[in-house]
Parts: C-alpha cells; sequence; structure tokens
C-alpha cells in the first residue's frame, strides 16, 4: 500500500496540494479525477518524489519517510524501485528500437543481464500483443502504439506500483481506446495502478477507488459506484460538467 499523510505542497502562489491523507492499496486501481489544475500531478509525482512535497509523510509497504526533512539517495532509491511512471506524451528514446526502449532501464539501471532484460521484454510484448513491432522505431510507430510501448517500459521495471498521468489525454479517440484496452488488462491482473484520468467512463469501469482532487484538497476518496452516484453537490457538478 502507498500511503500519504498530511501531504502539502507550496508554489510561491499557489497551495497545489493542502494536508492531503489518503491510501493507495496494492493490487487495486486507482483513479484520480478532478479539475484542472486542482493538484492531481502534483499528487502523482509526490508518490514517487519527482517532486518534493514540502510536509507530510510518504509511506510505500513497509518504509515510511518523513518529508519535511531532508531525503537520502537511498531511500529515493527505494520509493523509484517500486513505483514507474507513465506521462501523458509518449516519452521513447526516439533513436532506440522498441526492444532496446524496452531492455534499457532493466540493464543501465537495474544491472541485469541483456539476456535477462530481452526475455522479459519479449514476454511483455507478447503479452500486449505487439511482438511484430519490438525492431521498429517509435517513429515508426501510431501515437497510440508509442503509448502503449510507453507503458510496456514502465512494466519492464517491473514496478510494484504503476503510476499514470492522463496516459491517452494525447490521443485521438480510436487510439485511446486501444491503451484503455491494455490498462484494463492490467488491472485484471492485480496489477496496482493509480491513473489520473479525464476519462470518466474508464475511471467507472476499472477503478476500485476513485479519488476527487479539488483545489488542493480531497473531495473525495472511496469506492467507484458510490462516488458516481454521489448526492454531494460538488461531485454532482464536477460529474455534469465531465458529460459522460
Ligand atoms: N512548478 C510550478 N510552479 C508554480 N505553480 C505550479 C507548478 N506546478 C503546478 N503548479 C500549480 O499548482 C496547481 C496544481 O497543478 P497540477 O498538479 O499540475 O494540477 P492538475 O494536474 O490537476 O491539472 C495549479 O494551480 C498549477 O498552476
Ligand atoms: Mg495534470
Amino acid at each position: 500500500m502507498i500511503e500519504v499523510k498530511e501531504l502539502s505542497k507550496h508554489y510561491p502562489d499557489k497551495v497545489a496540494l493542502d494536508k492531503i491523507s489518503l491510501a493507495f492499496p496494492a493490487e487495486k486501481t486507482t483513479a484520480i479525477v478532478g479539475p484542472s489544475g486542482s493538484g492531481k500531478s502534483t499528487l502523482l509525482q509526490a508518490l514517487n518524489l519527482l517532486e518534493r512535497p514540502d510536509q507530510g509523510l510518504l509511506s510505500i509497504d513497509d518504509l515510511t519517510l518523513d518529508l519535511a526533512k531532508p531525503l537520502t539517495n537511498n531511500q529515493i532509491l527505494k520509493v523509484r524501485q517500486k513505483t514507474a511512471m507513465v506521462f501523458q506524451e509518449k516519452a521513447l528514446f526516439t533513436h532506440l528500437t522498441v526492444l532496446k526502449n524496452l531492455t534499457e532501464g532493466p540493464i543501465k539501471v537495474q544491472k541485469k543481464s541483456k539476456e535477462e532484460a530481452e526475455k522479459k521484454a519479449f514476454e511483455l510484448l507478447e503479452q500486449f500483443d505487439m511482438s511484430a513491432l519490438s525492431n521498429r522505431y517509435p517513429y515508426q510507430l501510431s501515437g497510440g502504439q508509442q503509448q502503449r510501448v510507453a507503458i510496456l517500459r514502465a512494466l519492464a521495471m517491473q514496478p510494484k506500483y504503476l503510476l499514470l498521468d492522463e496516459p491517452t489525454s494525447a490521443l485521438d479517440p480510436e487510439l485511446e481506446a486501444q491503451v484503455l484496452r491494455v490498462l484494463k488488462d492490467l488491472a485484471a491482473k492485480d496489477v496496482s495502478m493509480i491513473i489520473v484520468t479525464h476519462n470518466m467512463a474508464f475511471a467507472e469501469q476499472v477503478a476500485d477507488q476513485i479519488v476527487f482532487i479539488d483545489n488542493g484538497q480531497v473531495g473525495y476518496a472511496g469506492p467507484s459506484t458510490a462516488f458516481f452516484h454521489s448526492e454531494n453537490a460538488r461531485i454532482k457538478q464536477f460529474l455534469g460538467a465531465m458529460s459522460f
């Protein structure tokens, strides 16, 4: 489980996160939803310390960090070993083939052998029906294929928690559907996922838990069904504006 307690992040002219306390259970899918600028990306990036909160506690499984204190490189490494981030814009290495994109991290960062890294990469490509693409370069792939490779690249690091920040919002609807299918498969396999999304239909279908971030605070955290049938005026207003 990933847990944050009283997590705050202040920018000079903005409180991005205001004493947020939340739990993200292992082997479950949590969808983080909320208006633009509400603090969703800041929260997600805080979970693997890409963004450093000013204060609060961050726990990942048996490791607990007090974010008000300086962190050691070893502590940061431990957090990064358990988490992997997929961004909105596909960020593949353009000069490397699909296969090399999937093996680069495991070989360079995790010091795996080439054989072991390639075995895992081929397994993932096979599992997601993308083996035929292994020797292509990113420019030879569609946007949806590129984003699927970006997800597999994160999975190649075998993180316990997969963090995704609006992984489909740069894609047109057809390509979005391809990527969402991959994420649905992962959710069904009990991968631990935390996904920021504007796609309410997807969130409703796939997420075990919904976290609604509203102006830097937690507007709701709990089961998906209760969120989508909530009588709370603010939640109804938000869902109404998302018109799905
Ligand atoms: N580096 C930054 N410097 C100043 N303000 C920032 C920075 N990053 C984000 N913010 C502000 O913090 C708030 C939350 O941003 P963000 O987490 O990106 O929201 P979301 O992902 O929900 O759209 C916004 O008001 C945004 O303008
Ligand atoms: Mg964002």
